[in-house]
């Protein structure tokens, strides 16, 4: 079973009253919720019998399974109480178990079969790939740093991690990643095959503009709607590993069109804050936490990078401030879960295409617990060892090849 989530139980701390919570933002956080199995969110496929709006916030959810004894009730159960408490307005929850009738298990059946036929609108990611998205809302904290070494960081731990550079204009993913070259659409279904790095025995698969564009110039020009299709093309017309654990997915400055676009697009996203101990910063990221609330999409927890520099005599100097990334953990109700260095070694790694997390150091060490707390605790992968089969392969196998 997968450990708790890191939010569950440690909200409503922020000193301003939250709005109270409506039927419909229920339903729209809990289009988060993603059936790994089937493939769709609980919303679409009508495992949501009924939501009751109590006193005070205390939200009662009845969810119907496919069946009774689904060996993904505990990843559900935790996907919803982490999607529900991590919206400030809600203080509680009761989750009644039911199973689906006869008839509605069909109808539940048939929609996941004609999503998955439906490969035109649909993004390419796995069901099963835990989707994080590095923002800040500030620029120049850290989120592609951090993006890059999570990712190696979590591949040399063993996972399959995918990198999804969603700063258009700006890209810096080739380089932190060191990986360069043209993408090309080389297979059959003519999608594009991202690149991959293997790290111990996982790997980095990335897609960026930086492999699209001759030069950053004609990326520059790009704007608003045209960013968000560029990230579309990403979500839809990638070949990503079918077995991908996750997909990072690096977010450009400020809280506007792409993250708008990719609650949209990728309801199950959730986001991982990048703050500095500056109360500018701090107060930046506070603003892109409103908007992924807003988007329902969970925040996983908050990240605090360049927090102090250790000189050579062992003297540490915070020369951004401190404090900032507990502070904004404390008032949006999330964790911290992480505290980076300020070191010569990462903005090094991010030059030379070796993240400073593959190398020694005290940033090195804080990038690795930042692995370990994500993958065993805050955002740990999709648990499918509880399945013997996935359904929806028996179903399609069952009703024979779409007309
Ligand atoms: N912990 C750190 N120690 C030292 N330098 C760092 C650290 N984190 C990031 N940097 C450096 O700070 C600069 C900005 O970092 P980065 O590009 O990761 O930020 P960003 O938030 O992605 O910026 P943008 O908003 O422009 O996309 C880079 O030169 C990077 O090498
Ligand atoms: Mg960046």
């Amino acid at each position: 079973m997968p450990p708790e989530p890191a939010a569950r139980g440690s909200v409503a701390t922020s000193t301003a009253t939250p709005a109270p919570v409506g039927r419909d933002d229920v339903l729209g956080l809990l289009r988060g919720v993603v059936d790994p199995e089937l493939g769709s969110d609980v919303v679409d496929l009508g495992m949501i019998r009924d939501v009751e709006i109590g006193k005070g916030g205390h939200i009662g959810v009845t969810v119907a399974l496919t069946i009774a004894g689904c060996p993904l009730k505990a990843q559900l159960d935790n996907d919803i109480h982490a999607r529900l408490l991590g919206h400030p307005g809600v203080t509680g929850i009761d989750i009644s178990w039911t199973e689906m009738t006869d008839e509605e298990r069909s109808a539940c059946m048939a929609r996941a079969r004609w999503n998955a036929t439906q490969r035109a609108g649909t993004t390419t990611i796995p069901p099963t790939t835990r989707v994080l998205a590095i923002a800040s809302g500030k620029g120049g904290v850290g989120k592609s740093s951090v993006t890059a070494n999570l990712a190696v960081g979590l591949a040399a731990d063993g996972f399959a991690v995918g990198v999804l550079d969603a700063d258009i204009g700006g890209f810096s993913q080739p380089r932190m990643l060191g990986v360069e070259g043209r993408l090309e659409g080389a297979n059959d279904e003519k999608k594009m095959v991202p690149h991959r790095r293997d790290f111990g025995s996982g790997f980095v698969e990335v897609v960026s503009m930086g492999f699209l564009v001759d030069d950053e110039q004609s990326a520059l020009t790009w704007r608003g709607q045209t960013l968000n299709r560029a990230v579309q093309h990403f979500l839809e017309d990638v070949r990503w590993s079918d077995d991908l654990d996750y997909l990072l997915i690096d977010m450009p400055p400020g809280t506007g069109d792409i993250q708008m676009g990719l609650a949209r697009m990728l309801p199950r996203t959730e986001v991982l804050l990048v703050t500095t101990p500056a109360l500018a910063a701090q107060k930046v990221a506070a603003r892109a936490a409103d908007l992924a609330r807003k988007t329902y999409l969970r925040v996983v927890g908050v990240i605090e990078n360049m927090t102090s520099f250790t000189c050579d005599h062992g003297t540490s100097y915070a020369l951004f401030g401190e404090g900032g990334g507990e502070t904004l953990a404390h008032d949006i109700g999330a964790p911290l879960l992480g505290a980076i260095p300020l070191e010569p070694s990462v903005v090094l790694g991010g030059d030379i295409g070796t993240p400073a997390v593959l190398g020694d150091g005290a940033a090195a060490e804080a990038f690795r617990a930042l692995v370990r707390t994500i993958a065993t605790e805050a955002a740990p992968p999709v648990d499918m060892a509880g399945c013997s089969a996935r359904l929806l392969d028996k179903v399609e196998a069952a009703l024979g090849p779409t007309p």
